[in-house]
This record gives structure tokens, sequence and C-alpha cells, in this order.
């Protein structure tokens, strides 16, 4: 009996797709990623990846990839510990801490792996997170998991932070915990100010610039460049598989803290580590960034106040983010999944947001538009929302 109520747990409420017809998750991509994917047999728009510069396509990231595959092999089958640690590792750390402008950096095998595997490592019950309320799931994870105290804070509201500094003097640590692009949003975090604070009040800023890095900042550097902010004494997180356009992820900040977590840090030492073909991909989108930031932002930007003013124009309601990310005010479930059906019946593909990602009104339909967008691609979005609101 007790194993049919285990099961009757986890029943997924489907009524928004049996309501619209639609179900906007999981399709299975047969190619890509131009400035389309191909799904089911046909070509879609492709508003849903983060593929902020346009580089996943790239010849020279996929030839690295590939001659890295024939000199390390398909894995390293091994933990960064043990084996599974290469001269491909050491060096894009290197190269990512001098790029972010921090003193070191380790890789993980995903940035929501190392926001969860950061917190248990540093913290405990002594120390107190404020958190703004519209972080990533995988900080307030972390945070749960490191049994620390959480306390969160309005979005980017800094008095309400500053009251909360003020409040939390008795903890060990505190940590000021947010991210730098709001991914559901596409809002900016007022990150000189946070780091301010958290300098006035003896916090330890903690940024997560998955959104950020490779986008934000004059040469794509990401928040820190974005911020002006220099000899940073917090933490930062990132992930490598949006712009970057590979996967896995950082962990950077103060030298001891990281020699920590290189032994100590479990999500890190258990887990077998990133593919060599996938570093020497980073590897590559690091020199693009470097040698073409300027002509790729630009066109990144093109495309973003390009589809922002299709949709301005067309009626819809928009967040009022500034990063690349354009997200339209879409209501609650049903209504989400019913206008992610309008893209997708115009064969445009894009990111629905839905509870408990989002508030449960506060439904979300993501847009980003990346440096790769041709012209006659981005004419046909145009169209296409023109019709849709009509
Ligand atoms: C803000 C933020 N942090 C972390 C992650 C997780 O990154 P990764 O895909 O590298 O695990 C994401 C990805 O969705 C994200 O948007």
């Amino acid at each position: 009996m007790r194993n049919v109520d285990f099961y009757k747990r986890f029943d997924v409420d489907m009524s928004p797709v049996v309501k619209t017809g639609h179900n906007p998750y999981y399709h299975q991509v047969q190619a890509g990623l131009t400035d389309e994917i191909m799904i089911d047999g046909e070509w879609f728009v492709d508003l849903a990846s983060n593929n902020y510069l346009g580089i996943a396509n790239h010849p020279e990231l996929k030839k690295a990839s590939k001659e890295a595959i024939d000199k390390y092999g398909a894995s390293m089958c091994a933990t960064p510990v043990a084996s599974g640690y290469t001269d491909l590792h050491h060096r894009v750390e290197e190269r990512i801490a001098a790029f972010t402008g921090t003193e070191k950096a380790l890789i993980y095998p995903s940035c929501y792996q190392a926001n969860l595997g950061l917190f248990p490592a540093i913290a405990n019950s002594e120390d107190i997170a404020l958190v703004d309320k519209c972080a990533h799931s995988s900080l307030l994870e972390g945070l749960k998991n490191s049994g620390c105290k959480l306390s969160p804070f309005r979005h980017n509201d800094m008095d309400y932070l500053e009251m909360l500094l003020k409040n939390s003097r008795p903890h060990r640590t505190v940590f000021v915990v947010t991210e730098s692009v709001f991914s559901t949003e596409g809002t900016i975090a007022a990150f000189r100010e946070i780091n301010d604070l958290s300098l006035k009040y003896g916090a330890i800023p903690v940024v997560d610039d998955s959104h950020g890095i490779g986008v934000l900042g004059d040469s794509g550097k990401g928040i820190l460049e974005y911020a002006g902010i220099a000899d940073y004494q917090g933490v930062y997180t990132a992930s490598l598989g949006k712009a970057l356009a590979n996967m896995g992820g950082v962990i950077c900040g103060k030298a001891p803290m990281l020699q920590w977590m290189k032994y100590y840090s479990s999500n890190l030492v258990y887990s077998t580590s990133v593919l060599p073909s996938i570093l020497a991909g980073v590897d590559k989108a690091l020199d693009l960034v470097e040698t073409g930031f300027p002509e790729l932002s630009k066109r990144m930007w093109g495309a973003k106040r390009y589809v922002e003013n299709a949709l301005v124009e067309a009626g819809f309601n928009l967040t009022n983010g500034r990063a690349p990310i354009t997200s339209i005010k879409a209501g609650d479930i049903t209504a989400t999944i019913r206008l992610a059906k309008k893209f997708w019946d115009a064969r445009i593909m894009t990111t629905p947001f839905v509870y408990p990602s989002v508030p449960p009104t506060e439904g979300r339909i993501r847009l980003i538009a990346g440096a790769n967008m041709r012209e006659e691609t981005l004419r046909r979005v145009k169209d296409a929302v023109r019709e849709m609101n009509r």
C-alpha cells in the first residue's frame, strides 16, 4: 500500500497543457545552433538559447573541441582530484580568473553544481545570507544545504539591503547573494552598490554572473568590469554554457578560499571532471571574445533592440530589463503557455517561465536574440509578432 501512496505524490499538473493544447517543454531539437533550431523536421527561429554571442556553432570552436577529443579521448573518466584534471583545466582556470578580474578560479561540472557546492563548503548555521528575492534556484538550494540563515531582500532594493545588513551584525559571516543579470527579468543588479555596502558592513558579496560573463562590460568580462570593481573581495560564480557557448561552471575568488574548495568542496572533488573537449571550446570562446567582442556585442545589442522594438510596437507588455534579455509579462501559467504557443505556431522558439520559476501570476516569455541573428530572421520575427497581437 505504501509504495502506491509514494508514487501518487508525483502527479504533475498538466491542465495548462491540456487547456492550451501545447507543451512548450522538452522538445527534441534535431539540429542547431545557427539562428535557427530544428524540431520535428522544421526550422524555428532560436530566441530560446542563451547563445548571446552566437558562437556556439563557430567553426573554430567546433574544431578546437574535436581536436581535444583526438588528444585526450572522449572523457577523463575521473574526478579532478584524481586523474581528471588536465593541463586544459589549469589553463582555462587561469584564463577565467584573469578574464573576470578575480584571483583564482575552479571549474565545476556546471554552475548549478558550483552554486550548490559553494555554500555548504563555506557557510554554516552561524552565518546569514541576505539574498535578492529573484536569485536563481541553485543559489537558494546551495544556501539551504549549508544550514545558514536566509533573509531575502526586495529585488535590487538597496535601502532594504542596508537595513538587513545593519541588523545582521551578530552573525559570524554575512553573505550578500545576488545574480548579476536576472535570468527571467533581464534586470541588472546594482552590484557596485551591493559591493560597497558589503565592504561597509564587513559582509562577503557573492554574485552569480552566468548571464553577464561574455556579455556585460566594455570588453565582455562581466559584472566586475561593468560595475568598475577592482580587487574584488567577494565570491564570483558563472556558467560556461551561455555566452561562452560550452558547459561547466566556475567559482572564482580569493586564493585561500579556492584552495579550500579544491580539497573540501564535495561537488567538485567527487564528480567526474569537465570534458577536455569542452574546455578546449571554452579556451577558444575566450579567444573569440578577446579578439571580437566589439563587433559581437554590437550585433547582439542590435538584435536585442530590434526584437524589443518589434514587441513594443506590437503592444506587448515587457519587463524593463537592461540586459540583452527581452522578457514579456505573460500572466498566469495558462496565459503564459498560450502565448508561448502563439510564438511556436509562428515557428519561433522562446523560453516560457511559469510557477515555480516565477510567482504564479507573473509568467514570463523570455527571448534572447544573439549576435548571430541574420537580418531576414529578425524581419521574420517582426512580421510574426505584428500578426500575433492583432
Ligand atoms: C543565473 C543562473 N545561475 C546558474 C545557472 C546554472 O548554470 P549551468 O547551466 O551552468 O548549470 C543558470 C542556468 O540556467 C542561471 O541562469
